[in-house]
């Protein structure tokens, strides 16, 4: 299948590592240009060197910490008047776990500035650029969630049910002129995030990592992680043109854990 990503630029937040890094590898295997955004600025221009090299693409890269508004706002210009991505991948960091109660304000704002508000604001230039061409993917990552809360992750199940409320209603206001708007919910895919979260209960629970790994797989359908590029696969086929029709759409990659219809 042709997927019509050769020659598309595609702006992905968060492509130092994990999902990002996959999603970034994904598109640029397709023949898209990634400009490649996150805080590591050595990471992220190792990975653009890298794709370049493997698939004669052009590359470059963007530091940012999103947790900074002026930072945000300062990218979301460049993204209007330079980048004009015709695809973005709207990701950065999770917030730390936590029960709901007890957590300072500081880590709420933190975590709303650069897992909301911030993508909003890039995310707002973004499609202004992609309306005026008639083609235009917007795709956030957001969690399994969403859907099921998780336990001991509070922040991270209270932002991103905004975040999805933000897309969904942003996906019937641009869907008249050809910009998708989509969310992709990742289960347990196995990255450096998933990782700390498992050391941390392996740390509450006195277990191992394996203990915890374990347990987690077997209450998966699928007895397995996902592999970030399994994930990448499925969000790269919503960047793609035989995607037209696919929008307002909350897409899980998680191997059956998300229990409800
Ligand atoms: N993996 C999963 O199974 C899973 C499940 C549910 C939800 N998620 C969510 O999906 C997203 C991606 O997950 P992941 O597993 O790929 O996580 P990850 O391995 O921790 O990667 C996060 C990416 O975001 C960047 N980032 C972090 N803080 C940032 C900031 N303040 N400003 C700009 N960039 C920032 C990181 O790069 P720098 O450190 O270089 O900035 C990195 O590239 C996260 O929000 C995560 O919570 C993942």
């Amino acid at each position: 299948m042709d997927l019509g990503l050769k020659g598309k630029t595609a702006l992905v937040l968060g492509a130092s590592q994990g999902l990002g890094e996959a999603i970034a590898t994904a598109l640029a295997a397709e023949g898209s240009n990634v400009v490649l955004a996150a805080r590591s600025e050595d990471k992220l221009t190792t990975l653009a060197t890298t794709l370049s090299n493997t698939y004669g693409v052009t590359a470059s890269t963007v530091a940012a910490d999103l947790s900074d508004p002026a930072v945000a706002a300062s990218l979301a210009e460049r993204v209007r008047k330079e980048i004009k991505p015709d695809i973005l991948i709207a990701n950065a960091g999770g917030p730390p776990a936590s029960p709901s109660t007890g957590v300072a304000p500081e880590v709420w704002q933190s975590s709303a500035q650069t897992l909301l508000f911030s993508i909003i604001q890039i995310t707002e230039a973004a499609v202004e650029g992609m309306r005026a061409n008639g083609w235009g993917r917007v795709l956030a990552i957001g969690s399994s969630g969403v859907i099921q809360p998780i336990p001991n992750l509070a922040v991270s199940n209270t932002i991103r049910g905004a975040v999805a409320g933000f897309c969904k209603t942003l996906a019937a206001e641009v869907a008249g002129d050809g910009v998708t708007v989509n969310m992709i919910l990742p289960g347990k895919i196995d990255t450096g995030r998933v990782e700390i979260l498992d050391g941390g209960r392996a740390k509450r629970e006195d277990k191992t990592l394996d203990q915890v790994r374990a347990e987690n797989a077997a209450a998966i359908p699928a007895k397995r992680y996902g592999t970030p590029a399994e994930f990448a696969a499925v969000a790269t086929f919503l960047c793609s043109d035989p995607a037209a029709y696919v929008t307002g759409q909350m897409t899980r990659v998680d191997g059956g854990m998300i229990r409800s219809i």
